[in-house]
């Protein structure tokens, strides 16, 4: 066991990228300064740019506080002009987002009309430019829409949404702006290389809760926070993921197919019905090892009189992992080994033991890290090496770890990206 390297933490995702966030005159303009601040909350540098009918909507000084930034909305604006020019501006962004994008904002980018600031610097750019349309349904299926749609999709501008729903108009259909969670996703996809594009990852994540009687259940501490932040950074690396988790209250990972599940065994036919054709399957799910022989079927009541004891019958339950690594055609099997004592040589055992490709081990009894927490710490084991993981956010390590993977399994995974690279 040589080879222990320590992995430093790469930026993930939006952390320290310049974009342009651009605002033209619809109502949802009243989600983009949440927008705004959830791109400064992961460290990127926003400018906002507001066209002239935005402010109808939406405050500058609201924006400026959530951007740090002084808003920029006026081509002819000499002082900002003179502190950074429109065509400097458009070199600085690495993205530019348009949030929410009116009817006639598409037409004047599909058109390349530049009469104002934001669509000046959409056409003076080489930086990707998404856009998330909002409108009416019916402005959204005009065909002149339509039209410049396909113009701008054919121009390579990422269209994000519309969603579909109730409208402020009180309307119902298509035009809805996306979530401001949706387009922070659809950015970091961006700035995602697609080191898993072609591949299916199954990830399951979560406690498991296994039944004692209707109202009463075994289960632990898993947050399923690690798991998902997995799933999220597999999905903007392109992989299609398949996330199985047990009951917890974070939202699906932008662009993950989800599979809520209970018990153990709930999870192991959840594995089994998609197992085939998948090409890696990372078990983050803390699954209980033991359920009650039998779950009653009527609430088990208090003993009022006799012994003050009570004996629960445990029985093993299905190990799911190593289930999967017994399968005739198993895919990149990776574990995860949450230790209180001995955890490296704990980890290496049950490694072996489960036939595991690698496995991810971390100290849940260190404070900080582990179970719950935002951060996690953990050391990577595979056949030929160890690298440990410094203590980092759980986006971070999930990034680090699937980016270590890709590099130690590219010529068992024949990853199309990566066929000519060596390990
Ligand atoms: O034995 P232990 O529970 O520590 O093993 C941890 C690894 O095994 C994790 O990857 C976990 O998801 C997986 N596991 C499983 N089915 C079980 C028990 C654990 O898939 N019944």
């Amino acid at each position: 066991m040589s080879n222990i390297q320590i992995s430093g933490a790469p930026p993930v995702g939006l952390a320290g990228r310049n974009i342009i966030v651009g605002i033209t005159g619809g109502i949802a303009a009243y989600k983009a300064p949440a927008l705004v601040r959830a791109l400064t909350s992961i460290g990127a540098n926003v400018q906002v740019v507001m066209s002239a009918s935005a402010h109808q909507f939406v405050t500058a000084t609201t924006l400026q506080a959530v951007s740090g930034r002084p808003v920029r909305d006026d081509l002819w604006d000499e002082g900002a002009e003179a502190a950074m020019g429109h065509i400097e501006l458009a070199r600085w962004a690495d993205a530019i987002m348009v949030a929410p994008a009116t009817a006639n904002f598409l037409a004047e980018l599909a058109a390349g009309l530049a009469g104002d600031l934001l669509s000046t610097l959409c056409l003076a750019t080489d930086a990707p430019i998404l856009i998330a349309p909002a409108m009416n349904q019916a402005m959204w299926k005009h065909p002149a829409t339509a039209r410049n749609v396909a113009t701008l999709i054919n121009d390579g501008v990422g269209i994000i949404g519309p969603g579909e729903g109730a409208q402020a108009c009180g309307d119902f259909g298509p035009g809805r702006m996306l979530e401001p969670d949706a387009l922070v996703g659809a950015l970091e996809k961006v700035f995602a290389p697609p080191i898993l594009e072609g591949l299916r990852v199954m990830i399951t994540a979560g406690p498991t809760r296994e039944a004692i009687d209707p109202v009463r259940y075994i289960s632990n501490h898993s947050s399923g926070k690690q798991g998902f932040a997995i799933a999220a950074a597999a999905a903007r690396s392109g992989a299609d993921v398949t996330l199985i988790c047990g009951p917890t209250n974070l939202p699906t990972p932008q662009g993950c197919r989800r599979i809520d599940i209970n018990s153990a065994q709930d999870l192991f036919d959840a594995v089994q019905a998609d197992l085939p054709g998948q090409h890696i399957f990372i078990g983050v799910a803390a699954v209980a090892d033991y359920r009650p022989l039998a779950a009653a079927e009527q609430k088990i009541k208090k003993q009022v009189r006799g012994s003050n004891t009570m004996t629960l019958e445990l029985t093993e339950n299905p190990d799911v992992i190593a289930s999967v690594a017994q399968a005739a055609n198993p895919p990149l099997v990776v574990g995860f080994a949450a230790e209180t004592q001995n955890a490296l040589p704990a980890a290496r055992e049950k490694r072996l033991r489960k036939q595991l490709d690698a496995i991810v081990v971390n100290d849940v009894s260190q404070a900080g890290i582990g179970f719950n927490s935002d951060h996690n710490a953990a050391t990577l084991i595979w056949d030929e090496g160890e690298l440990a993981l410094q203590l980092q956010s759980k986006d971070q390590l999930a990034q680090a770890l699937l980016d270590q993977l890709v590099r130690i399994f590219v010529t068992r995974l024949a990853l199309p990206n990566h066929a000519s690279a060596s390990i």
